[in-house]
């Protein structure tokens, strides 16, 4: 059965025009933010543009005392890491009650993939490529925070990352900048919502500005040395997409850039951000980056350092305190002009008004509303429905999977089977490990009677049960503080002895099962060819063991593809589908080509990959008009179909290839993608469309734009394949 199904996919253009005001935006704000700005004193300024960490959590290297004497003083606007509603309220009171204008506080912390309610890491539901989901599951965290007594979180993070070796690309959205942009957009839409006066809306941050994830090495802070084109045409993207999806606020990155640190630097946060974006809302530094401009080598002192901050635009100093120790002196002594401090503290004022904490400062102290909301059975059914959708099955011979609940002995083993903590992932705000269902527990309750799982941790015991077992389900992969801040890995292998272990258990002749739990894609060839099927759960969230056995035992149909390229060893890394073809392209038969003498050039697995349990089929790609002119919109289709006998969802990947370009391109770059479901048997028609800016790169005189000639247009199920039709810009 075929339907004709036109699926216009509107592309993220990315206009180079300033961002249109921003609909938190209200020039009603800013006649009061005037009055307030000419009524306050310098040090009332200057706390405002302050932020300091409660005790409640640590996030970085350095805890402050006495920050609520700072709150009753005037001298701190913002506090990260307070929560609960009862708790920020006794904060906030000081800041209204105790102090000579009553400003009223901004509480911040780092909601990255749920509050209470936690989803799988950011990577994971990526790998859902479902802007939908990932826009629900920011609402949710957002709601819960907002329920809290949380105004503004610290994400989407939207470094783009192509080495796993960093830790951090657990918090991102993985290699690609098109998915990149698409995930900030939705997680951006997902916290803010459409009205930031809705007192279950918070404050966005995209973070890290910028190129982070291009730290030398894969090593966490490290320095980063890019191109201004790889800077505009790789990194910022995502940052822009944020930007224009209305994201209130962003935070400077650690790394330097260019030889000057991003929280110092004014090409970044002066002449990019505001003078070309035109973004209206307000900077914050990085945890005491402001500081670190002193080992980074470009100041002498805290003094100097925070002088390149303002001065580069910086206008809220994390938990650095160089603000609050120096700043009113700099401005009494002429060095900065107190413009520069108006426009800082205006910017900040006015997302305080926009959330309405001037009209009433306790609106997000609702503890009853804080009871009605958090980790609800709504929010822990969406957050097992998206785990599922994060899962990529990576190999599944002999279709061992799905289980049947209802017949036959699993053998369960591995540490992380029941393990709660590690199925939160990095980052996991205020979840708890208590509410966590493991694997063991969810695998436990999906079987039948006539079945039984037999959950053997230790490797020795599991070796002997094997010999009374159908199928053995491996958990394995990385605990979960193996990944995120300051935890990168120069090897990427799976920790201790669990490869060994899984050729041990292979070895006994029953079919291995692998489930993996990791931050980061990791290099395991060896396990590859030992398990009989391998499912990608990176760390699902307190649903995981529901939303597993959900997928183990085929309630579920995985569609899961991968957002960032699996290595085959450390050694290829950095290694991504949109490289460049170099003028010696690899050639099995010519040494003098670009390879290695020990290691092939292909991934493990690459980007965009991912099976199912049933099959899917594309036709040729077709166009609507061969060639098109700047002006046109081009329209790709392609018949996609279920060939196997289950119902499914695929993700129909449209990458185009500039042949010939005044710089070089890459040999591919993901430019729109559809989920589609199909049932048994059912084809779709689907059309992905295409336009100008689609095209459009940082040309040789770095203006941006597109340039007429050959175009190659691939369409599939992931990113090597070569299913392709040409079109010609004219
Ligand atoms: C950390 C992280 C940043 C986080 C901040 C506050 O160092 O780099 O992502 O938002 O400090 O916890």
């Amino acid at each position: 059965m075929t339907r004709l199904l036109t699926i216009c996919i509107g592309l993220l253009a990315l206009p180079l025009a300033a961002q249109q005001v921003p609909d938190w935006y209200n020039a009603g704000h800013e006649r009061r933010i005037d009055s307030l700005l000419s009524i306050m004193t310098l040090e009332e300024k200057v706390g405002q543009m302050t932020l300091f960490t409660s005790d409640w959590d640590v996030t970085g290297p350095t805890i402050r005392e006495g920050y609520q004497d700072d709150i009753k003083t005037g001298r701190l606007g913002a506090i990260f890491n307070a929560h609960t509603a009862g708790y920020n309220r006794d904060l906030q009171r000081m800041a209204v009650e105790d102090t000579r204008l009553g400003i009223p506080l901004l509480f911040g912390y780092d909601v990255i993939h749920g509050y209470r309610t936690i989803f799988p890491i950011p990577l994971g539901e990526a790998a859902s490529w479902n802007a939908e989901a990932a826009e629900e599951s920011a609402r949710i965290a957002g709601r819960e925070s907002a329920a809290a007594g949380l105004h503004w979180t610290f994400a989407p993070m939207v470094d783009i990352a192509r080495d796993p070796r960093w830790g951090r690309v657990m918090e991102g959205a993985g290699e690609d900048v098109y998915l990149g942009k698409v995930m900030a957009e939705a997680r951006v839409k997902g916290f803010q919502g459409d009205d930031l006066t809705d007192p279950l809306t918070i404050l966005a941050c995209a973070k890290h500005f910028a190129a982070y994830g291009a730290a030398q090495a894969g090593r966490d802070y490290h320095t980063v040395d890019i191109s201004e084109r790889v800077l505009r045409d790789i990194y910022l993207p995502p940052f822009r997409a944020a930007l224009d999806a209305g994201v209130a606020t962003f935070m400077t990155s650690f790394n330097e850039l260019d030889g000057v640190p991003a929280t110092g630097n004014k090409h970044l946060l002066t002449e990019i951000l505001r003078d070309q974006w035109g973004f209206m809302g307000f900077v914050v530094t990085d945890y005491t980056s402001i500081n670190e401009m002193i080992p980074h080598g470009v100041a002498a002192d805290e003094a100097e350092a925070g002088l390149l901050a303002v001065q580069a635009g910086v206008d809220m100093d994390m938990q650095g305190a160089v603000f609050y120790d120096h700043l009113a002196e700099q401005v009494e002594s002429g060095e900065v002009a107190m413009s520069q401090v108006n426009e800082a503290v205006r910017r900040i004022l006015r997302m305080k008004y926009a959330l309405g904490l001037f009209d009433d400062p306790y609106r997000y102290s609702d503890t009853t509303r804080q009871s009605q909301n958090i980790l609800t059975d709504a929010n822990r059914e969406a957050a097992r429905r998206i785990a599922r959708e994060s899962f990529v099955l990576l190999k599944n011979d002999d279709n061992i999977l799905p289980l049947s609940p209802g017949s036959g002995r699993i053998l369960l083993t591995g540490q992380l089977a029941d393990s709660q903590e590690d199925m939160l992932g990095a980052w996991h705000g205020d979840g708890r490990a208590a509410d966590v269902i493991t694997l063991l527990t969810g695998m436990e309750e999906a079987v039948g009677d006539g079945a039984q799982v037999n959950y053997v941790p230790d490797m020795q015991e599991a070796i002997r049960a094997a010999r009374r077992a159908d199928v053995i389900v491996v958990a394995t992969g990385e605990d979960w503080e193996m990944s995120g801040e300051a935890a990168s890995r120069a090897d990427i292998g799976l920790p201790g002895e669990q490869e060994a272990m899984i050729r041990a258990l292979a070895a006994t002749g029953k079919p291995v099962v692998v489930v993996l739990f990791n931050g980061r894609p990791l290099a395991f060839p060896g396990v590859d060819s030992a398990a009989t099927a391998i499912l990608e759960a990176w760390f699902p969230g307190t649903e995981a063991g529901h939303a597993l056995a959900d997928v183990l035992f085929g309630d579920h149909n995985p569609g899961g593809r991968l957002p960032m390229t699996f290595p085959r060893s450390v050694g290829q890394v950095p290694i991504f589908y949109s490289m460049k073809n170099t003028g010696r392209p690899m050639d099995p038969n010519n040494k003098y080509t670009s390879k290695y003498l020990d290691e092939s050039n292909d991934p493990l697995y690459p980007f965009g990959y991912g099976l199912s349990y049933t099959t899917f089929e594309y036709g040729a790609p077709s166009l609507e008009a061969g060639t098109m002119t700047r002006n046109d919109t081009a329209r790709v289709t392609v018949e996609v179909s279920n060939t196997g006998s289950v119902d499914g969802t695929t993700v129909v990947q449209l990458y185009v290839q500039d042949v010939v370009g005044s710089v070089t391109r890459p040999v591919r770059e993901l430019k729109a993608f559809r989920r589609v479901a199909l049932a048994a048997g059912e084809g779709q028609t689907v059309t992905l469309e295409l336009t100008e800016d689609d095209l459009s790169f940082y040309r040789r005189d770095m203006t941006y734009g597109s340039e007429p000639g050959k175009f190659m247009i691939y369409v599939g199920g992931d990113a090597r394949t070569s299913n392709s039709i040409s079109l010609t810009l004219e």
